[in-house]
Formats: C-alpha cells, sequence, structure tokens
C-alpha cells in the first residue's frame, strides 16, 4: 500500500467546467515594465473578489529594469509572486524586503501606502505575477500589513501523483497557506503536475475561481487549456472542485474566492466602493495624507 503524504486528499465527484478562455493583453506599468495583463478590469465583477492578474517573465532587462518607482495604493491587497528574479520593496509604512525566487510578498495596503518595487538585477530572468484581492468596504481603511514569504516558508506538498503544490493562501488536501482571509477566503495555489497526472482541488460552489496556464497545456473537463491563457470556471451550484489534468509537464496558477458583491469604484492604484471615496484617495494622496502615519 503507497503512503500518502496527503492523508486529507480533496475528492471531486463532480468537477466544474470551463465557461471560457481568455488571453491575456500585452501591456507595460510602472517606468516600462513589460507585462501581460491576464486578468482585466472587464472581470472584475465576473471574478470578484480579484481585480487584476498581471504576469512578467523575460530575460530581457530592458523590459523590467526600470520597476516601479514610488506610487501608492488604497482599498486592497497585492499580492506578488517571484518565479525568478529579485525586487527590492520599500512602502511609507517602514516596511522593506526582498523578493526573490519562490517567494511571495502579501501586502494590504488598507487606507494607504506609497511604495517603490525595484529589480535587483542588471540581467537574467525575472518572472512572476502580481495578484489585485479587493478588501471588503469595512476593511478599507485598515491599517497597511506586510509579508515577505521565502520560498521555505511556504506550505507545500506533494500527491501519491508526484503533483507539486504551493499553497500561497487558502487550504487545499488539508494544507493550509501561508496566508488567511476571513471575507474573501482566498486560494492560490502554483501546481506543478508532471506528464499524465491529474489534480483535484475542491471548491465551495459560490466562490469565482479561474486558472492560468504559464507551462505546457492543461485540461479540464475535456477542454484544452493552451498556455498563457485563463479559464474562467464556471459557478455550477452542483459542482464541488475542479479536475485538472496534464498530458504533458504543466504549470498552473488556481485562483479562487468568495465574491464581496460591493461596489467597485477604481481610479488606477485606489479601488474603493464609490466615486466619493475615490476623489478622498486622490486629494489625500495630493495633501501627502495617504501612506502618512496615523
Ligand atoms: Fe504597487
Amino acid at each position: 500500500m503507497k503512503s500518502n503524504p496527503t492523508p486529507n486528499a480533496d475528492v471531486v465527484l463532480r468537477p466544474r467546467a470551463v465557461e471560457r478562455l481568455v488571453v491575456g493583453t500585452e501591456t507595460s506599468d510602472g517606468a516600462g515594465v513589460r507585462l501581460t495583463r491576464v486578468l482585466p478590469h472587464s472581470l472584475q465583477r465576473r471574478l470578484d473578489p480579484y481585480l487584476m492578474l498581471d504576469a512578467f517573465g523575460s530575460d530581457d532587462p530592458d523590459d523590467y529594469i526600470a520597476g516601479f518607482p514610488d506610487h501608492p495604493h488604497r482599498g486592497f491587497e497585492t499580492i506578488t509572486y517571484m518565479l525568478a528574479g529579485n525586487m527590492r520593496h520599500r512602502d511609507s509604512a517602514g516596511h522593506e524586503g526582498l523578493l526573490g525566487n519562490g517567494g511571495v510578498q502579501w501586502m494590504t495596503a488598507g487606507r494607504g501606502v506609497i511604495h517603490s518595487e525595484i529589480p535587483q538585477q542588471e540581467e537574467g530572468v525575472m518572472e512572476g505575477f502580481q495578484l489585485w484581492l479587493n478588501l471588503p468596504a469595512r476593511d478599507k481603511m485598515c491599517v497597511p500589513w506586510y509579508k515577505n514569504f521565502g520560498p521555505t516558508d511556504l506550505p507545500r506538498y506533494t500527491t501519491d501523483d508526484g503533483v507539486a503544490v504551493t499553497v500561497i493562501a487558502g487550504t487545499s488536501h488539508g494544507v493550509s497557506g501561508a496566508v488567511t482571509r476571513e471575507a474573501t477566503a482566498p486560494l492560490y495555489l502554483d501546481i506543478r503536475l508532471p506528464a499524465g497526472t491529474r489534480f483535484a482541488q475542491v471548491l465551495p460552489p459560490g466562490h469565482n475561481a479561474f486558472m492560468y496556464v504559464y507551462r505546457g497545456q492543461a485540461g479540464v473537463a475535456g477542454r484544452a487549456i493552451p498556455k498563457q491563457h485563463m479559464a474562467i470556471l464556471a459557478n455550477d451550484a452542483q459542482a464541488d472542485g475542479v479536475m485538472i489534468e496534464a498530458a504533458g509537464d504543466a504549470r498552473v496558477l488556481l485562483v479562487a474566492g468568495r465574491p464581496l458583491n460591493e461596489p467597485i469604484a477604481q481610479y488606477g492604484p485606489f479601488v474603493m466602493n464609490t466615486q466619493e471615496e475615490i476623489r478622498q484617495a486622490m486629494a489625500d494622496y495630493r495633501d501627502g495624507r495617504l501612506g502618512a502615519a496615523a
């Protein structure tokens, strides 16, 4: 009998289907960092509580060297996952940290931070993701929070089939992630599937969920999801999770969360509930109140 490294392996009997595939848009942000916007503004309602997902990956320093000089955020959380490369973060709350290969930086902007994200390398590969997670109205003006997780700080497990999972947030096969949030219940997994394997993950029916395939190709319920495609998973009330299959080696992000169902008012790096709150954020930033000590 095989030993089971994940005693609470997820069992999925009625897997979700793919609602549709989305191809990211090439764009640039910060001081000219080239990136792919995987989850755009137009999907914020459909994928509530997620506001944005950017993928960046290049071995050309011109694509990333300028980084993201000082800029503000208010009203949500940013989760940066680095696959390769080094980036230094500094913010107005006094936090400073180096984000390196396989690490995660989780920042709750709350009532406001001004920060910079600057590459600490002049050559080589820089690759990773930045995900924006909304905050419920009652927490939008909370005290900013920040934590850096090195690769060894992130919970990981391997299934009997050899599927290796990093649990950045939420719970998978009984393994709790680095971060939990009550209101949005985020699940954020990085999944490495060897050729010929499959992986089951339980998902609450009402939670919005999507996958992003960044190496190889994956399949869900008979639908192929090519590399650099996002699959929005259907919110079928009868479904109890997702079953991911890989004919060849694949790497996939799986993201899910409980929708907030609150109004979303966004102006660039400020995400609030009303236009009045956006005007206030802009005024606070202009007058030096955003990011200032309370
Ligand atoms: Fe930022």
